[in-house]
């Protein structure tokens, strides 16, 4: 199931003392990068580079993207495609949101990948990155005027209407463009409340239910400018059940059924879940394929072009966070590892109570501890819930020590802040021994360049004087 859980915290009331070493079985192999060397229970390279040689050249904390990780994923996803019997072309459209770097996307393009994007700065991203125009598609349930205009200009493959005020602004324009009409199928996927996306009573797409659906097909005729090229499903994120995806694919062929909406273009949208747990039971890339192909059969006269959109299933797993342990701090038997990040470079364990699972880092030279034991991983901001979980750690662990966080591939960098006014991490990606600066750390110059001098201010000190 998914992996988005409550997360531990509760779990410490009591104490824990020292355990054994984990046992480094699949289960756990499954959650690291496919290039990730363990030593015992330190966790040693990645991509080829020491880590603690990276942490030397790039500082800390950092995060650290495995491209081999992200290709084996890619080639998972385009084999399992072109196994599909019954339908015509076949395109993945990377999900810029889940690590919307100008270097990820320049890789995705590489490998014959098109590009999705929600705002005008992931757009910006992806045509600094060399992405076609038309192999860009363009999400949003509230799109700035800005970024229709500039999606119509620049001639991207789809605009994917959202609401009916959106067909009217998107029609004002008066400009030619591809349109899909992202459809509400009332599907509750099981994964978190926050990115469940198909339900009813919620912000995206045209509800079939509520017949906003059948309104656009209309009102679409307005405009004739506008091409109706087909439809579009996303039903959540970070989701393990296939039975999810079958419902939502199913309400979609009926809405085109009755409709009699010609779907030249069909997308699936993205969606598919990655372990962050040992144990955790997510399907396979492969057979997430399969199943997207055996809720289809039938289900279309045909399909004569499938897109898809994965993010997470992309970069997830091939994602780490290096930190630096700075305290350590014993509470009764409960003990507190604070590192030199947190929830303003992962916001996921205090926004759905994602638990990553987290390992110690090789010391170059250094002994290592016998024994493991519990802690609490804490960042370093001003909130007790700025916890980035539980973990089992050397007992000896003590300041200047790394700590490498699991699974922060997708959605961590992107949804960073600058909480307390934190500089985010670098980026750096790892292949074949070799390591690269992707995105620049952020100095404290950075954070308070948009500051200004309250001029103003200074004017009211003056006559209150
Ligand atoms: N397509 C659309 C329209 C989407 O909204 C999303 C994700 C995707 C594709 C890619 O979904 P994926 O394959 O990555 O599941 N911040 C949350 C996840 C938010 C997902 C947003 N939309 C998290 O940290 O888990």
């Amino acid at each position: 199931m998914s992996s988005l859980g409550l997360s531990g915290l509760g779990r410490l009331e009591g104490g824990i003392g020292a355990i054994g070493a984990h046992s480094h079985g699949a289960e756990w192999a499954e959650l690291w990068p496919d290039t990730a060397a363990f030593e015992g229970n330190y966790l040693r390279r990645v991509g080829g580079v020491e880590l603690s040689e990276l942490i030397a050249a790039h500082g800390s904390p950092a995060y650290v993207l495995d491209l081999a990780t992200v290709e084996s994923r890619i080639n998972q996803w385009k084999t399992a495609l072109a196994a599909g019997a019954g339908v015509g072309e076949t395109t993945i459209h990377y999900a810029s949101k889940a690590l919307p770097v100008v270097g990820v996307c320049a890789f995705m393009a590489q490998h014959g990948l098109h590009v999705d994007v929600a705002s005008e700065g992931e757009l910006a991203v992806a045509l600094a990155a060399g992405i076609a125009p038309e192999h860009i598609l363009v999400h949003g349930n509230n799109k700035s005027m800005e970024l229709l205009a500039q999606s119509v200009e620049y001639g991207v493959g789809f605009i994917v209407i959202d609401s009916l005020d959106e067909l009217h602004r998107l029609g004002a324009l008066g400009q030619p463009a591809t349109v899909l009409l992202r459809l509400t199928p009332g599907v509750v996927a099981d994964t978190h409340e926050a990115v469940a996306t198909a339900a009813e009573h919620q912000k995206f797409g045209l509800s079939i239910r509520y017949e906003l659906a059948h309104a656009a097909v209309d009102l679409i005729r307005q405009y004739p400018q506008l091409d109706l090229a087909g439809l579009h499903l996303h039903i959540g994120s970070n989701i393990a059940n296939k039975d999810n995806f079958i419902a939502g694919i199913g309400r979609v062929a009926a809405f085109a059924h009755d409709t009699r909406v010609a779907v030249r273009h069909l997308n699936l949208g993205g969606g598919l879940g990655v372990p962050y747990v040992p144990g955790a039971v997510v399907p396979s890339i492969t057979d997430h394929v399969e199943t997207l192909f055996e809720a289809l059969d039938g289900a279309f006269p045909s399909v004569p072009h499938l897109m898809v959109e994965p993010g997470r299933s992309l970069v997830g797993t091939a994602g780490i966070t290096v930190y630096s342990v700075g305290t350590v701090k014993d509470v009764g038997d409960v003990r507190f590892v604070s590192v030199d990040g947190g929830m303003s470079d992962n916001p996921r364990p205090a926004m759905y109570g994602a638990v990553h699972t987290m390992a110690p880092v090789h010391r170059i030279g250094g002994a290592e501890s016998p024994t493991m034991r519990q802690v609490m991983v804490a960042g370093l901001h001003c909130e007790s819930g700025d916890m980035l979980g539980q973990a089992a750690l050397p007992a000896d662990l003590r300041a200047g020590d790394l700590v490498a966080s699991a699974t922060t591939g997708a959605y961590t960098l992107s949804m960073s802040s600058n909480y307390n006014r934190v500089p985010r991490p670098v980026m750096v990606a790892v292949a074949n021994g070799n390591h690269e600066t992707w995105v620049r750390r952020e100095t404290v110059a950075d954070v308070i360049a948009r500051d200004q001098l309250p001029q103003a201010l200074k004017l009211v000190t003056r006559l209150a004087d």
